[in-house]
C-alpha cells in the first residue's frame, strides 16, 4: 500500500525523484493473471501520464519494483514495448515476491528503471534467431518475440525452444497458443503426466527435433544458470558463433545501478553490464557457466 506518511505527496517525490534515483514512480496494477500456481502477470500503469508515455525500453531489460514498506525486487519487463503496456510476471518464491502476491487490482507499487542493456533487437536484425526458454526465464523473453513478431520483416525465422518441469508449470499458454500459430515452438518437460502428447527431456533433447543452423542465426537464451553451458554447447556444435549467443542472466540485486556491488560476476555489474551477455563474455567471466 502506498504510504504518504513515509514518502509524502506524489508531488514531492517527483521533486525528490530528480535528485534521488532511488525513488520509485508509482504504478497501479491494472490486472493480474494467475499462470501457475505461484506465478502472476501483472499489467501495471505509472500514475504520471508523462511517465506513462516516456517509458520505453528494450526486451531483457528489467525494473526495481517496490511493495512499499516491504522491500524490492528485480523483475523482467515481459511485455514487449510494441504493445504499449509494462506487464511483469512475478513468481512467488520469498519474503517480497510472497507479500506482492497478497496485493489487489488497484494496488500501488513503486517501479524504478528500466535497468540493464537488454536483449540486442538491432544488431540481430537480419538474423535468424533460436530463443531457447527455462521455466520463468520465458517472461523477459516473451517481450522479444512479440517484438520480432510486431517487426517481422526486419528478422529472418524464428524458432522456440521451451523447457519446463511438469506441463502445468508452463507459462504464458495463451500466447503460446498465439505463437504457435507463427512459429515453430516446440516445448519439452522434464516430467510428463497423464495425457501430455508433447516432448520429454531436458530443453537440450529439442536441438534434435528440428533442422537448426546458426551461420546466419543467434540465439537468446533464458533460464536456470544450470541450463547455460549444455544449451551453449549445443549451439556451438550448430555453428553459432559466441558473440551471436545471448544469455540473460540473474544475480542477487539490491540497486540495480551499478553501485552496491551484490551482483557482480568477475569484474562484471549484472546490473548494468548486463543482464545480457554474449557466450563469448560469459566465458570470461569466472562463475558464469
Ligand atoms: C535481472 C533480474 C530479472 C529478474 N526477473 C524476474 C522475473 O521476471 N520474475 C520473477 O519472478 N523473478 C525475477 N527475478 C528474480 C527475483 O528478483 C527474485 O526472485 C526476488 O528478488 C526474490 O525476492 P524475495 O524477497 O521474494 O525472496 P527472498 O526472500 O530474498 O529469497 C527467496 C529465495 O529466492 C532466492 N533468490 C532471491 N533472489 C534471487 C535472484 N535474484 N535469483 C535467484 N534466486 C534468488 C533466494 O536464494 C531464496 O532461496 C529477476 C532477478 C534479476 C536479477
Ligand atoms: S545491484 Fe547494485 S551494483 Fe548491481
Amino acid at each position: 500500500m502506498y504510504r504518504p506518511d513515509l514518502f509524502g505527496s506524489i508531488e514531492k517525490i517527483d521533486s525528490a525523484r530528480i535528485k534521488n534515483p532511488f525513488i520509485p514512480h508509482l504504478a497501479k496494477i491494472e490486472k493480474i493473471e494467475r499462470l501457475s500456481e505461484d506465478t502472476r502477470m501483472y499489467t501495471v500503469k505509472f500514475k504520471d501520464k508523462n511517465v506513462e508515455k516516456g517509458f520505453s525500453y528494450l526486451p531483457g531489460q528489467f525494473v526495481m519494483v517496490t511493495h512499499f514498506g516491504i522491500g524490492e525486487v528485480a523483475i523482467s519487463l515481459c511485455s514487449s514495448p510494441t504493445k504499449r503496456k509494462v506487464q511483469l510476471t512475478i513468481r512467488k518464491v520469498g519474503t517480497v515476491t510472497e507479500k506482492i502476491h497478497e496485493l489487489e487490482e488497484g494496488a500501488v507499487v513503486g517501479i524504478r528503471g528500466p535497468y540493464g542493456n537488454g536483449f540486442p533487437m538491432d544488431k540481430i536484425k537480419g538474423k535468424d534467431v533460436l530463443v531457447v526458454g527455462g521455466g520463468i526465464g520465458l517472461a523477459p523473453l516473451r517481450g522479444a518475440i512479440d517484438y520480432i513478431l510486431d517487426n517481422k520483416k526486419e528478422y529472418g525465422k524464428i524458432t522456440v525452444f521451451l523447457g519446463c518441469r511438469e506441463p502445468a508449470a508452463i507459462l504464458f499458454s495463451k500466447d503460446i497458443e498465439r505463437w504457435k500459430k507463427k512459429i515453430e515452438f516446440l516445448i519439452s518437460v522434464d516430467k510428463a503426466c497423464e495425457g501430455w502428447k508433447g516432448y520429454v527431456g531436458v530443453v537440450t533433447t529439442l536441438f534434435d527435433k528440428v533442422e537448426i543452423d546458426g551461420k546466419n542465426g543467434c540465439a537468446i537464451v533464458c533460464g536456470p544458470p544450470v541450463m547455460y553451458r549444455f544449451v551453449g554447447n549445443e549451439l556451438i556444435k550448430r555453428n553459432f558463433a559466441k558473440e551471436d549467443i545471448y544469455y540473460s542472466l540473474e544475480r542477487r540485486m539490491k540497486c540495480g545501478l551499478g553501485k552496491c556491488g551484490h551482483c557482480l560476476i568477475a569484474h562484471k555489474f549484472t546490473c548494468v553490464d548486463g543482464p545480457v551477455f554474449t557466450h563469448f563474455d560469459a566465458e570470461t567471466l569466472e562463475g558464469f557457466f
